[in-house]
């Protein structure tokens, strides 16, 4: 299977499209926005991006809701904008994913407006509909009662967000169609031909929506595993150098069905939210703290992290690549509960482990979670977390020149960060970013190379040491000092964020809320 060789020292950006820039004064953001700060992203060290949907949609769910694959949703600009924008990020080195949502559509999507008629057409088994509008099978949702058409038919996420008919592996009712069935292939080669579009037009890949999900009744994953082994199968051959990433959170599994990059996150994985997460993310944890490893609290176990993760990447290596984000459109932003001192630490550690680093907009200069703003467009408590990026300390915080609403409101506080600030202080957090991402880029042993030694990972203790071929990395994010044993060497230091670290002999003590990093002479 190929690999394409620009991952391993593959950095990325996330940008919600409708909260990055807004280059047209309409109050929200667009592609040419985006065109317009690919500078800014390349001089942070960024030389990939994800892009959220930015497809034609009703906006029920921020643009997860596609009601036209194949077009830029107008308020983000036209498709020649997308195409410009592939074009001025490869001048600059830089790819760009797409976010393919490929297990459901908006109910607005024209195949199923088809699909919702009582007369039998080319798209009525697109989407799963039972056979009668008065049944509600056991394990899944349904909508009723809405469309003519006699049945109810199963959704994936929000009531407007119709699943899309991939076949179910176990066939419990007439109605479920196995996956070989004609209307469950044409399902996925219309997917392939949407994939094909984009990458025509110049795009490098995909973020593919809830990967996992695309098959039902699939209890072993046989399902799943293949129908993503045959799009992969189809981009070696036809586009060798494009790269799907599944929101999956279960990288062994993600990479045996064929992706080349799994999200290491908050969904089926336990170690993210061990390292990261200071609040449950989800309706029954939120507002309860948690005790993860980087809270100065020094409560947290980085086992729960390590056992996972070493065990993820040894499956894994040669085949495929964990993707580690500071946050994402859907997470509590990591500065929530986090000083700037904190969240220092956690930039430099991304950069340093060998899973590829991806920074959420605005994370790198710790923009606030917006807590209990009114929901848009689907997001709820998410929408904390969407608020625009803050370019400088004027107008709308330089988000957009509108004298009307902006799509969120962004934080008119003194204190509240801005990258033109951010800038011009070396000490920034935006500058420890771009620091350790320039490392990174400067070192293969730190990039997605197999590679990870663990020197000092114990349980319940701090600080947490590793190795990365000739370098070694000592992170502490507690607020008492804390010391390790590490290999005898001639250690010389590379780089540091706060106090950073004391050897004596093979006695390290980092210093509390720091980290540093070591490189071996000779
Ligand atoms: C995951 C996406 O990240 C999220 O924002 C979306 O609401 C759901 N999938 C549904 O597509």
């Amino acid at each position: 299977m190929n690999m394409p060789a620009w991952l391993k020292n593959a950095i990325f950006y996330e940008i919600y499209p409708q909260s990055f820039y807004d280059s047209d004064g309409d109050g929200i953001g667009d592609l040419q926005g985006i065109i317009q700060k690919l500078d800014y992203i390349a001089g942070l060290g960024c030389n990939a991006i994800w892009l959220n949907p930015c497809f034609a949609s009703p906006f029920k769910d921020a643009g997860y809701d596609v009601s036209d694959y194949c077009k830029i949703a107008p308020r983000y600009g036209t498709n020649d904008d997308a195409r410009m924008l592939f074009e001025e990020a490869h001048r600059r080195g830089m790819h760009v994913l797409l976010d393919l949502v490929p297990g459901h559509t908006s109910d607005r999507h024209k195949w199923f407006r088809a699909s919702a008629k009582p007369k039998r057409n080319k798209y009525s088994d697109r989407y799963v509909w039972t056979d009668d509008a008065f049944d509600y099978p056991e394990g899944f949702r349904v909508e009723s009662g809405l469309y003519d058409r006699n049945g109810n038919y199963l959704v994936n996420f929000f009531s407007s967000q119709p699943a899309l008919n991939y076949g179910f592996e176990r066939q419990d009712h007439p109605w479920q169609l196995p996956p070989d069935h004609p209307s469950c292939v044409a399902t996925l080669e219309a997917m392939k031909d949407v994939m094909r579009f984009w990458l025509d037009m110049g795009c490098d890949g995909f973020r593919v929506d809830m990967a996992k999900s695309l098959v039902k009744n699939d209890e072993h994953q046989t399902g799943i595993r293949r129908l993503w082994q045959n799009v992969r199968d189809m981009l070696d051959r036809e586009y060798p150098q494009a790269v799907i990433l599944s929101e999956w959170s279960m990288a062994k599994d993600a990479v045996d069905a064929g992706f080349h990059l799994d999200f290491y996150i908050h969904f089926l994985s336990k170690g993210y939210n061990a390292l990261f997460q200071r609040e449950g993310y989800n309706y029954v944890e939120r507002g309860k703290q948690i005790d993860c490893f980087f809270n100065s609290n020094g409560r947290g176990n980085i086992r729960a992290f390590t056992d996972e993760y070493m065990d993820y990447l040894a499956y894994i290596a040669g085949r495929g690549h964990m993707c580690l984000p500071t946050g994402n459109h859907d997470m509590i932003r990591y500065s929530h509960l986090r000083t700037q001192d904190e969240m220092k630490i956690v930039a430099a550690f991304i950069m340093l482990l060998p899973s590829i680093p991806f920074i959420y907009y605005g994370d790198e200069i710790g923009l606030p979670y917006a807590e209990g703003i009114p929901s848009k467009e689907g997001g709820y408590y998410r929408t904390g977390s969407r608020t625009p990026m803050q370019w400088t300390g004027g107008k709308n915080r330089g988000f957009s020149q509108t004298d009307g609403a902006l799509y969120l409101p962004v934080d008119e506080s003194p204190a509240s960060p801005d990258v033109e600030r951010q800038q011009a202080d070396p000490q920034s957090l935006l500058n420890t970013f771009r620091r350790f991402a320039h490392l990174r880029a400067s070192e293969e042993q730190l990039q997605a190379v197999n590679n990870l030694q663990l020197v000092w990972a114990k349980e319940n203790e701090y600080p947490f040491v590793f190795r990365r071929g000739k370098f070694l990395v000592a992170v502490n994010p507690r607020t008492e000092a804390a010391s390790a044993e590490v290999p005898c060497g001639k250690w010389s230091e590379r780089a540091r964020v706060n106090g950073g670290g004391v050897l004596e002999g093979n006695t390290l003590t980092v210093a509390g809320i720091s980290l540093v990093v070591y490189e071996e002479e000779g």
